[in-house]
């Protein structure tokens, strides 16, 4: 069994409630940080942990609090992105539903660490319930004294708000999220400056993901040093994988970051292999903006060793045979499975979710869905799988957020590797007219 951290105590009966999350060890950390540690003290915890932002960049988490400008007299902020809307991933929406205060705790030890005495969790529209058990939890910890003024004595004081967002997949963006939270459109900001310098409200601002911001209290507790002892390289600690698709058990994992694919695939522990004995076809990864892997690259790297569940190992290879470990929404792909039909269908996503601000996402994600369209009812030609190639190459890079990247992607990975697929759909479009049709076989 893999070591546990966020999810140790989930099956605890009554978990929600401080009072059982108080008898489980909860809120440790803020007694310890606050108590014993100086802000920078925390901080310096948090970069000897190695930890990378869970939200999908794998951005160094205490590489960026660092960054945070410190003018006098300007309030800091940080604020918690719980939008989680990329398809694929579930795992914050599990984590804040089933342990609310393990958010909680990770927002005023991390608040207290970056000297932020308002912070915000931005949670997505779709998530209102959560966002009603947020709120519970969080009555609960001003009621304990843990949130408002004067915690624990120390003469450190906190406000934390939950703000419910309209529903939309931009707003995950951190600079369309600031937006959002300020009452505009949730439009991307062009960076520089970056929210460490001028984020909400003009004042320095740190985004991070739920997960990251829950381990941080495990980072505190054990110590930085201690943290980086788990998982493999520069990819340390534990990690939440929303895992479903052609799986026997879809669900949320805590894995060791460094778990083999094959083994978190098909071993009881993890997903249990694929139903009824099929064989896999490939797999998203990391929630779909990032590269679909054939099984043949997924199990193993161009370099025939084993493909291992981290930053690194997903990525090796670049985007000729290699994806990322991204938020970690692990998609997996049965025999039966189509990938024209799948492309099509992120490429519908893509297109509604673009905000429309930079022309190349505004009007490829539309190309794009068009033209798959066509391709999978059987009404494509094989121009327009180069078209689209083309169009997906003109979108990345080119935008003021990855949003361009997210959308482009998906489609060259599915040409890259699964090109026959297409040409399948282009050559016998009687055999795919229907919705429910069969993909060509699997080339051995
Ligand atoms: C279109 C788009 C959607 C995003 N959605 C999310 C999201 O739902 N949750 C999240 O944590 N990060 C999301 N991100 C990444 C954030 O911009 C940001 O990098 C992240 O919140 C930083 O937190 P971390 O360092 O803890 O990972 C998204 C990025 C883009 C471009």
């Amino acid at each position: 069994m893999g070591k546990k951290l966020l999810l140790e105590h989930i099956n605890v009966e009554g978990i929600q409630s401080l009072e059982v999350y108080r008898k489980m060890g909860g809120y440790a950390s803020v007694e310890k940080a606050i108590k014993t540690m100086t802000p920078d003290e925390v901080v310096e915890e948090v970069k000897k942990s190695g930890l990378r932002g869970r939200g999908g960049a794998g951005f160094p988490t205490g590489m960026k609090w660092s960054f945070i400008a410190k003018p006098q007299g300007v309030p800091r902020y940080l604020v918690c992105n719980a939008d989680e809307s990329e398809p694929g991933t579930f795992k914050d929406r599990y984590l804040m539903e089933k342990i609310p205060h393990s958010l909680i705790e990770g927002m005023i030890t991390s608040s207290y660490a970056l000297g932020a005495n308002t912070s915000y969790i931005y949670i997505r529209g779709e998530y209102f319930y959560v966002s009603r058990i947020l709120e519970r939890a969080i009555a609960e910890a001003y009621a304990a004294g843990w949130l408002g003024k004067n915690i624990l004595g120390s003469g450190y004081d906190l406000d934390l708000y939950v703000h419910v967002g309209a529903g939309a997949y931009i707003c995950g963006e951190e600079t369309a999220l600031l937006e959002s939270l300020e009452g505009k459109r949730g439009n991307p900001r062009i960076k520089p400056p970056f929210p460490a310098v001028k984020g909400l409200y003009g004042s320095p601002t740190v985004v991070n993901n739920v997960e990251t911001i829950a381990t941080v209290s495990h980072i505190v507790n054990m110590g930085g040093e201690e943290y980086a002892k788990i998982g493999i390289g520069r990819s340390t600690g534990t990690k939440l994988i929303s895992a479903g698709g052609n799986i026997n058990k879809p669900g949320v994992y805590e894995i060791e970051l460094g778990v083999p694919v094959e083994e978190f695939i098909f071993s009881d522990e993890y997903c249990g292999g694929i139903p009824n004995g099929r064989k896999l076809k490939a797999c998203v990864p990391g929630g779909s903006s990032v590269p679909i892997l054939p099984a043949h690259l997924l199990l193993k790297t161009a370099k025939n060793e084993s493909r291992l569940m981290s930053y690194e190992s997903l990525s090796d290879g670049g985007f000729e045979s290699g994806s990322m470990l991204g938020s970690g929404g692990f998609i997996v792909y049965d025999d039966r499975a189509c990938i024209v039909r799948s492309t099509y269908n992120f490429s519908h996503f893509y297109r509604h979710e673009s905000c429309g601000q930079c022309s190349p996402c505004r009007e490829g994600t539309s190309w794009m869905e068009k033209i798959l369209k066509e391709i999978e009812y059987g009404r494509g030609t094989m121009d327009d799988i180069d078209l689209l190639w083309d169009i997906q190459g003109n979108i990345e890079g080119k935008t003021i957020c990855p949003l361009g990247d997210a959308a482009a992607w998906p489609v060259a990975a599915a040409i890259r590797h699964f090109r026959h697929e297409f040409e399948y759909h282009v050559k016998y479009p009687e055999k795919v007219k229907d919705i429910k049709h069969t993909p060509p076989p699997m080339p051995v």
